[in-house]
């Protein structure tokens, strides 16, 4: 995976993309599919929604850091599997053929066969809405992967894959940030 700026990290989830987020809770790794996510900033801030209902937050919360891991439409059913079943009784990477790879600053792994893995700190929990806010601190893409299709969750149990790209950046450069 090749490091990418982390000012340009926040375009990795502009679009909400279903993401994967791993954990580690001190002894072994976790993985839970998200999609309700938000980007908060260019800094880059993120925020996901998710709560003690999953095994993976007792870990998000002990030890304050994940890594957002980006799949791509070809992992699909690997991302419906991981969001339906707990690492309470399942070893998640072993399970659905994950390579957990050490990132530069967390102890939660990249998840090496997809698209794109941030690492993240957390900085707030907002409990009365079960809002974590994360903190990026380094992010990469695999720039050799053929597939660079991310999904989108409806919310009923289908999913929309990325279309066609179009480019309107001249039109809102007095909106972007310098050097993305
Ligand atoms: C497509 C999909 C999207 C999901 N999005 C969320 C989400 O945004 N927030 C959440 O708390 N759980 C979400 N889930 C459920 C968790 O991924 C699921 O409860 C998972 O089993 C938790 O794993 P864990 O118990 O190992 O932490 C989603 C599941 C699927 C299949």
């Amino acid at each position: 995976m090749r490091q990418l700026k982390l000012n340009k990290a926040f375009t990795l989830m502009e679009s909400g993309p279903v993401v994967l987020v791993t954990t580690h809770d001190g002894q072994k790794d976790n993985v839970m599919t998200i999609s309700w996510t938000m980007v908060m900033d260019f800094t880059p801030v993120f925020a996901i929604t998710t709560g003690e209902w999953n095994y993976s937050y007792a870990a998000l919360r002990k030890n304050k850091e994940c890594v957002i891991a980006i799949p791509t439409v070809d992992m699909l059913d690997k991302v419906v599997g991981i969001g339906t079943c707990s690492g309470a009784d399942t070893d998640k990477f072993s399970r659905f053929r994950l390579t957990p790879v050490q990132g530069k600053v967390v102890k939660s792994p990249l998840i090496k066969e997809c698209l794109a893995n941030i690492e993240c700190k957390v900085i707030d929990i907002v409990k009365k809405h079960n809002i974590v806010v994360l903190e990026a601190v380094a992010a990469y893409v695999d720039t050799t992967r053929k597939e660079k299709r991310t999904i989108h969750a409806v919310g009923d149990g289908t999913f929309i894959v990325d279309g066609r790209k179009i480019d309107r950046r001249k039109m809102m450069a007095s909106k972007l940030p310098y050097g993305v």
